[in-house]
């Protein structure tokens, strides 16, 4: 199944009146990917309110992009090529140096803009369903490959490499971001670098990986205990399991961001580990690992239907160690469909 390019191009042009520009000068590398198929670390592409564009791109990616549904033409310096007074910029996007040297100097020729793709990528089409949950299963069926493996002795770099191999060889572009492997006291850091510390019996285990597949990301976590958990520790993954569970049921088109926040985070609270739960309870998932929307107490806004995104509520215990289950999921009406299909009961290793 493959992507309309065109339809989303229109759908950019007809948004642009209403942010008082004539065009937009998409300089995100991975909005440009969005709305022409070029994957780049350099290019342009220039959507105008009556429909052109315009793909600007230097010499290493113009044959990719020849073979585009959109005009093209090379340049080195591609925004340069491209803006225009008037034109709206993704600030997010461009640098400071850029728009100061693309303007007047004082850049007021341009027109810095806050988001206006990424709301459109929220909400995914069958065909980016179809790469997410290929991605994730991929990355299900790397854990059910690994799970054996999983061992006293073996470091924590070990676990991940052996992951991120597993998942290259089921057909994963890439690992889909940094794979993180957390054992014991390092569980109480959730977003631990993997060390040479090896695994011990007693242990919780965080892994956190996914895999990226044609360009769109998986992201999924389990704890499993080495050896017989403890009380405190299989205390621990019961409270996180109930929070994600309470989540999970709160992903609703309709339902605001906070909300399904607070599904999660009052079941931890509630717990008395309201203090140790200090990140967002998900994010949205598509061509970033991280993109809009984000679930968390201060973020605003309400889920829209087919919006791929993460549930992963933690508890970090200093010094003792940590339990995280996260699952990508896509809000759907009716009840949101579960991509990362792995099992979350507690398994002992
Ligand atoms: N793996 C990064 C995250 O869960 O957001
Ligand atoms: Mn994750
Ligand atoms: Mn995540």
């Amino acid at each position: 199944m493959s992507f309309d390019y065109p339809a989303r191009r229109a759908r950019v042009a007809g948004l642009l009146p209403g942010h008082g520009v004539h065009a937009l000068l998409v300089t995100s590398p991975v909005n440009v990917r969005y709305l022409t198929g070029l994957a780049s670390s350099n290019a342009a592409v220039l959507i105008r309110a009556d429909g052109g564009a315009l793909l600007v791109t230097d010499n290493r990616y113009i044959e990719a992009a020849r073979a585009l549904d959109v005009p093209s033409e090379e340049a080195a310096d591609v925004a340069g090529r491209l803006a225009e007074p008037g034109t709206g910029i993704e600030a997010a996007s461009m640098s400071v140096a850029a728009y100061l040297r693309l303007g007047d100097g004082r850049g007021d020729r341009l027109v810095p803009l806050g988001p206006v793709v990424e709301p459109l990528r929220a909400v995914k089409d069958d065909a980016e369903l179809d790469r997410i949950r290929t991605a994730c299963a991929i990355t299900d069926q790397a854990f059910t490959d690994v799970c054996p493996a999983i061992a006293p002795g073996m470091t924590e770099r070990e676990l991940a490499r052996l992951l991120e191999g597993r998942m290259a060889e089921l057909g994963a572009d890439k690992p889909a971001f940094d794979t993180i492997v957390a054992a014991g006291e390092n569980g109480a850091v959730p977003h631990h670098a993997p060390t040479s510390r090896e695994l011990r019996a007693g242990d919780l285990v965080t892994m956190d990986f996914g895999a990226r597949y044609d360009g769109y990301h998986a992201d999924m976590t389990r704890t499993v205990s080495l050896g017989l958990p403890a009380a405190w520790q299989r205390e621990l993954y019961d409270l996180v399991a109930a929070a994600q569970r309470a989540g999970r049921y709160a992903l609703a088109p309709g339902a605001t961001a906070r909300e399904v926040d607070t599904a999660a985070r009052s079941v931890i609270e509630e717990a008395g580990h309201g203090g140790h739960f200090r990140h967002g309870l998900g994010h949205g998932v598509g061509l970033e690992i991280h993109e809009e929307p984000f679930l968390g107490p201060a973020r605003t806004g309400r889920l829209e239907d087919r919006v791929p995104i993460t549930v992963e509520p933690g508890v970090y215990l200093p010094g003792r160690g940590g339990v995280r289950i996260e699952d990508t999921l896509v809000t759907r009406e009716g009840g949101p469909e579960l991509f990362t299909k792995t099992t979350k009961e507690l398994l002992v290793l």
